[in-house]
C-alpha cells in the first residue's frame, strides 16, 4: 500500500500543478479566506463575475451546441427546461437568452451556487428559478419538463441511478435527458488537477492511492493549499477517486435499463476530436478507440447521451 502510494505521489509531482485564487475555472475558489470572511460587497462580486464567466465561456465554445449535432434548439425553445447541477448559473441563462426557454429551472446542492445563479438570472430579467437540492431527490412534481440537461455532473454525484430515476419522474412523457459527462477512465478528467498535471492517473492506480498521494502533495503546500484541500482525508463511501462516483459507460449503460428510455443519440467523444490537419489520422484512430467495446472507456472524453421518455 505504502509502495503504490510513494509511486502515485512521484508520478503526480512529475508534472505539478498549482490553482490560483483567481481563477474563476476553480469552484473552491468560494472556500478561500477572502471569501469566506470577504464583505457583502465582495462576496457578490466574486459570485457575479463566476457567472459571468461561465456565461462568457458558453458564448465562446456553445458546449450545448457542440454536443448536439442536431442543435440544442428543439430541446429548449419555449420548453420548460431543468439545468440538473447548474453551478452558479451561467451557462443556463445564455441558453435561456439565445434559445428561447419558456421557463427555466436550475438546481444544484451549493447554497454560494444557488445564490448566484439567481442574483445573474434576476439582474439579465429571466424567468428563471434556481433551488439548492439533490439530482437524486429533485423537488419538483412528476411530469414537470420538457427537457433536463446536465453538463459535467452525472461524475460528481453520489447515486446517479437515482439521478437517472429522478429524471425520469420528472420529465413529461416524450421528454428529453441530455447527459453528458467524463466516464472514470477519461485521461484528462481525474480531478487532480489542482496537484498533477499527469494525464491517465485514473489507469495506474486505485482512487484510494492516488487521494492519498493528493492528500500528501496539499498538506506539502501547507496553509497556502487549505482553499481546495479535501473536507475528508478519507473516501466517503459513495467515492471511487477524490469527488468522482467512478461512472464509466458500461455502469451507465446498464443503469439506463432500469427505465425504457430511448436513446436518440450516443456520442463518445474521443480524444484530439477538435484538432485539424495533420491530426486527422491521429484523430481517426482516437475516434476508433473511443467506439471499441472496453477500450472506448479509455479513450472517450466525455460520453454524450440525450435520452427520451418513451
Ligand atoms: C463540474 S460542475 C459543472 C457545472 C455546470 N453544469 C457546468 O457545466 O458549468 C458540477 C456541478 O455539479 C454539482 N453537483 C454535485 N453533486 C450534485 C448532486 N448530487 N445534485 C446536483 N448537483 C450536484 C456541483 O455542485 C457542481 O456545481
Amino acid at each position: 500500500m505504502r509502495i503504490t502510494e510513494g509511486l502515485a505521489y512521484r508520478i503526480m509531482r512529475l508534472k505539478t500543478r498549482f490553482p490560483s485564487p483567481d481563477s474563476l475555472s476553480c469552484a473552491e475558489i468560494f472556500e478561500t479566506e477572502a471569501f469566506r470572511n470577504g464583505s457583502l460587497e465582495y462576496r457578490q462580486e466574486l459570485m457575479r463575475k463566476s457567472s459571468q464567466w461561465r456565461y462568457e465561456c458558453e458564448v465562446q465554445a456553445d458546449a450545448l451546441a457542440a454536443r448536439l449535432p442536431c442543435g440544442p434548439e428543439r430541446y429548449l425553445r419555449d420548453r420548460v427546461v431543468l439545468d440538473l447541477g447548474c453551478f452558479t448559473g451561467g451557462r443556463s441563462a445564455r441558453w435561456a437568452e439565445v434559445h428561447g426557454i419558456r421557463e427555466l429551472h436550475g438546481l444544484d446542492v451549493d447554497d454560494v451556487f444557488v445564490s448566484a445563479a439567481q442574483a445573474f438570472a434576476r439582474a439579465r430579467n429571466l424567468n428563471a428559478h434556481y433551488v439548492k437540492g439533490f439530482g437524486e431527490s429533485l423537488p419538483y412534481e412528476d411530469v414537470k419538463f420538457d427537457t433536463i440537461v446536465s453538463l459535467d455532473v452525472l461524475e460528481h454525484v453520489r447515486d446517479y441511478g437515482a439521478v437517472l430515476a429522478e429524471c425520469w419522474r420528472t420529465l413529461k412523457p416524450g421528454g428529453h435527458f441530455i447527459a453528458v459527462f467524463p466516464p472514470y477512465y477519461s485521461p484528462c478528467d481525474h480531478h487532480l488537477s489542482q496537484a498533477s498535471a499527469v494525464p491517465c492517473l485514473t489507469w495506474l492506480f486505485s482512487g484510494r492511492t492516488l487521494t492519498r498521494a493528493y492528500n500528501r502533495i496539499l498538506d506539502e503546500r501547507g496553509p497556502a493549499a487549505r482553499w481546495y484541500s479535501r473536507r475528508s482525508r478519507e473516501l466517503a463511501a459513495w467515492e471511487k477517486s477524490h469527488v468522482l462516483n467512478g461512472i464509466t459507460l458500461g455502469g451507465f449503460r446498464r443503469a439506463l435499463r432500469r427505465n425504457p428510455w430511448a436513446v436518440e443519440l450516443r456520442e463518445h467523444v474521443p480524444l484530439f476530436d477538435r484538432r485539424a490537419g495533420l491530426w486527422m489520422p491521429v484523430r481517426w484512430v482516437f475516434r476508433a478507440l473511443a467506439n471499441l467495446p472496453v477500450v472506448c472507456e479509455l479513450f472517450t472524453t466525455r460520453g454524450t447521451y440525450v435520452l427520451r421518455k418513451a
